[in-house]
């Protein structure tokens, strides 16, 4: 297990919402404090473009390997061997990732197309309308698990009981009750291992158009994946991708009800702009991003002494409003030509192995929705700071009311 660090003793936001959409304190780290020592916590911390960039992409001198992290999933274990993906360094994170990039291929991309499009639209239509519907617990918090059952090749009757374990999985800790939730994860990583553990079996003697059969077939350098091996790889792509897309989804319901009213008619009237609105949203909207490394050499790469062994955590979600890269980087505008330069998907070797499937996700499911309804409008009792909850990577909505239109 890694020594977790706690990015909140180094923001020292005293509310969820400050958290929820911290730019002032972006700005001031951007103007003020750009490579920053931080006592408490013993960390280097960069909010620059170029320096996030260099140090998520920089591996002879920025390393994943090192015994702290900021970011504490599932039951927190630690993978080793071909599963330590997230945890190695070119070349050994080479084969790792070879592994693993066999479910991520894009014929299969092409496959998941019109299964993400299904789940999205039952989905979408589920929702009555002229009510006030929850857009979380109705689609956001919903898709993300159902899109990687079926990826996964988990059959329909089973998926409930999958995502109950899901949300037990990555149920965010909380200080008081730490104990305690930590033996729920253990229980339910118990149960997943043994619902999952006989599917894998069964699909390496007959695979089908799955990620977990794609799991079982590939090879690297004569080296291939247990049964074993694939239970645990699934727990750690759910770790990566479902409450990374939840939030992207709710976040982007919250941008259309509070940032600008006149985003989701626009988009309406022209569907084509959907995908440059996501990475807009990744931009400008999605605040959980922060990685950490270690110094691996002495350097001084980003204008201050760093000893091997420093640890300097990468602010993304602050580089995406770095003005260096972005014109009027405060303001959300989803016309802006380098949306996509965001760094909420990271850089270098560990770039986000998922980005192609939750760019396709959230823009499938947008797509539905826009399609189906005519309007949304927020509700006036809407409670922000209510409505947020410390989750594994951040601050997540945990509800976001609204009433819809047909
Ligand atoms: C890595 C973000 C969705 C699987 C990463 C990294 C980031 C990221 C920032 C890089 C970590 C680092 O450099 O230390 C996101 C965001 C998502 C998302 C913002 C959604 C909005 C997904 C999905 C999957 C996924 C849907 C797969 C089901 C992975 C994996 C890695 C990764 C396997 C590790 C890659 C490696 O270490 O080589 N993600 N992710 N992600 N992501 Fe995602």
């Amino acid at each position: 297990k890694k020594d977790i660090i706690s990015t909140n003793d180094i923001t020292n936001f005293s509310t969820r919402s400050m958290e929820f959409f911290p730019l002032e304190w972006y700005k001031k780290m951007l103007h003020d404090n750009p490579v920053y020592y931080h006592e408490e916590t013993n960390t280097w911390n960069v909010f620059k473009y170029d320096h996030v960039k260099q140090v998520m992409g920089n591996f002879e001198f920025f390393s994943n390997v090192g015994t702290r992290t900021t970011t504490s999933v599932g039951t927190g274990e630690r993978l080793s061997g071909k599963l330590a993906l997230t945890d190695l360094d070119p070349p050994l994170h080479r084969k790792s990732r070879s592994l693993f990039s066999s479910a991520f291929t894009p014929r299969s991309l092409k496959d998941w197309e019109p299964r993400t499009q299904k789940l999205a639209k039952d989905l979408v239509e589920e929702i009555p309308p002229n009510e006030t519907v929850d857009i979380v617990q109705s689609l956001a918090a919903p898709l993300p698990s159902l899109v990687i059952a079926d990826l996964f090749g988990v059959s329909i009757k089973d998926r409930v009981q999958f995502k109950n374990w899901v949300d037990i999985l990555f149920q965010p800790y909380d200080k008081n009750t730490e104990e305690e939730i930590l033996l729920k994860k253990h229980h339910a990583a118990k149960e997943y291992y043994e619902f999952l553990y006989p599917i894998v079996v069964q699909k390496r003697m007959k695979p089908s158009d799955d990620i977990i059969s794609d799991l079982t077939r590939v090879e690297v350098d004569e080296e291939m994946f247990t049964d074993d091996e694939i239970v645990k790889a699934t727990m750690l792509l759910l770790g990566a991708g479902v409450e990374t897309t939840s939030h992207l989804i709710a976040n982007t319901f919250y941008s259309f009800l509070y940032d600008d009213r006149s985003l989701f008619e626009t988009l309406q009237n022209d569907l084509e702009l959907i995908p440059n609105a996501v990475e807009e949203m990744l931009r400008y909207r999605f605040h959980i991003s922060r990685r950490n490394r270690t110094v691996k050499v002495d350097n001084d790469l980003l204008g201050v002494e760093l000893k091997k062994g420093d640890v300097v955590i990468s602010w993304m979600s602050a580089a995406n409003m770095d003005e260096a890269m972005f014109e009027d980087p405060f303001s959300l505008n989803i016309h802006r030509s380098n949306s996509k330069k965001h760094l909420s998907f990271g850089s270098g070797p560990h770039f986000c192995l998922g980005a192609p499937l939750a760019r396709l996700e959230v823009q499938m499911v947008l797509r539905t929705f826009l399609q189906k309804f005519s309007g949304i409008e927020p509700i006036a009792s809407f409670d922000l700071e209510s409505s947020l909850t410390d989750s594994a990577p951040g601050q997540s909505l945990t509800s976001l009311p609204m009433k819809v239109f047909v």
